[in-house]
């Protein structure tokens, strides 16, 4: 994820900073909370957990054909200093640390399993999964079983709905960023990603459209109308991309081959050649990262203004209480106080 690199420091002192309140603040503002996340919505097999994927650049979630993602997959990446290995860590198993990322999506598959069995049931218990490394963004990424319109064999009646509230509540929340996302083989008129993004996002302001399997379309057509904006508009530009098909996946091609195949496919292209620079998974993640620093910068004036507050009331409580220098209470006042001082001017530097 190099792409968001200029995002690693600024978060990292906001998140810095907000510890601090949340600590000290009492004023509940979770930070984590506050920044947003990336959800992933659409119909089954659209490709999903393989856009997530790139996005991270990093192999670790069950892919294939049929209902594979059957619990929300709740990711958070943690960015650790230079230097750290690079591991990964269940809610459900705290003492476990994962290096092998293989080991990782067997234990996604198998915890989907200990909760649902081994059937093409749902459930709504979400997996929650931390990498941390240093080549990450404080950044919380949100898997989801797909959009469907039939109960096959095995299933509910009531799992099309099911799904479908599922989704709706990770997506509806006001600072979650939607990858909607579409299969280039079906008509995008009646996309299931489009329709939930339009129903909670009608501005199309945290709504990223993208357009999986141009690959696979059929001889003769292609998404030229939908990419660049003119079947359905939203606020951000569509992105193309081609996956990994299951027969990649089934030969381990690795991520950066996959990269190298996308951009050739891209560059190569008869249809996309002209759209070529901002098509595929690298310019996906860009878009979103300067997306993220955006939404972020427009945070700051708000944490600016919660840490003056504190910093009032740290004072007048150390007016209350004589400004003492040595008693116990008042030092950790002032300690909090100088760090207050020491992030609102950090924040200041960053609105420049
Ligand atoms: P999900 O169910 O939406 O999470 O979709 P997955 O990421 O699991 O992908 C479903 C299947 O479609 C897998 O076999 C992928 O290899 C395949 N797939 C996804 N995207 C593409 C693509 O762009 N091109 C091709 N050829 N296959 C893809
Ligand atoms: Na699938
Ligand atoms: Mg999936």
């Amino acid at each position: 994820m190099a792409t968001m690199t200029s995002l690693i420091g600024l978060i990292n002192k906001i998140q810095r900073a907000c510890t601090v309140l949340g600590d000290h603040g009492g004023e509940g503002l979770s930070l984590w909370e506050a920044l947003p996340s990336v959800a992933v919505v659409g119909g089954q097999s659209s490709g999903k957990s393989s856009v997530l994927e790139s996005v991270v650049g990093r192999d670790f979630l069950p892919r294939g054909s049929g209902i594979v993602t059957r619990r929300p997959l709740v990711l958070q990446l943690h960015k650790t200093e230079d230097g750290t290995h690079e591991y990964a860590e269940f809610l459900h198993l705290p003492r476990r640390r994962f290096s092998d990322f293989a080991a990782v999506r067997k234990e996604i598959a198998d915890e989907t399993d200990r909760i649902t069995g081994k059937t093409k049931q749902i459930s709504n218990i979400p997996i929650h999964l931390s990498i941390y490394s240093p080549n990450v963004v404080n950044l919380t990424l949100i898997d989801l079983p797909g959009l469907t319109k039939v109960a096959v064999e095995g299933q509910q009646e009531s799992i099309v709905q099911d799904i479908e509230n599922m989704v709706r509540s990770y997506v509806e929340k006001p600072n979650c960023i939607i990858l909607a996302i579409s299969p280039a083989n079906q008509d995008i008129a009646t996309s299931d990603a489009i329709k939930m993004a339009r129903e909670v996002d009608p501005s199309g302001e945290r709504t990223f459209g993208v357009v999986t399997k141009l690959d696979l379309m059929d001889k003769g057509t292609n998404a030229v109308d939908v990419l660049e904006g003119r079947q359905y508009r939203l606020q951000h530009p569509w992105v193309g991309i081609v996956n990994r098909s299951q027969a990649d996946i089934n030969r381990n091609v690795d991520m950066m081959a996959a990269r190298r195949k996308e951009r050739e496919y891209f560059e190569t292209s008869p249809e996309y050649g002209h759209l070529a620079h901002k098509m595929g998974s690298e310019y996906l993640a860009k878009l979103l990262s300067q997306h993220l620093e955006q939404v972020i910068r427009q945070k700051i004036p708000s944490i600016i203004a919660l840490i003056n507050k504190t910093i009032d009331e740290l004072n007048a409580e150390l007016d209350r209480i004589g400004r003492p220098i040595a008693v116990d209470s008042g030092a950790q006042l002032y300690t909090i106080l100088e760090m207050c001082r020491a992030f609102d001017k950090v924040f200041k530097e960053h609105l420049d």
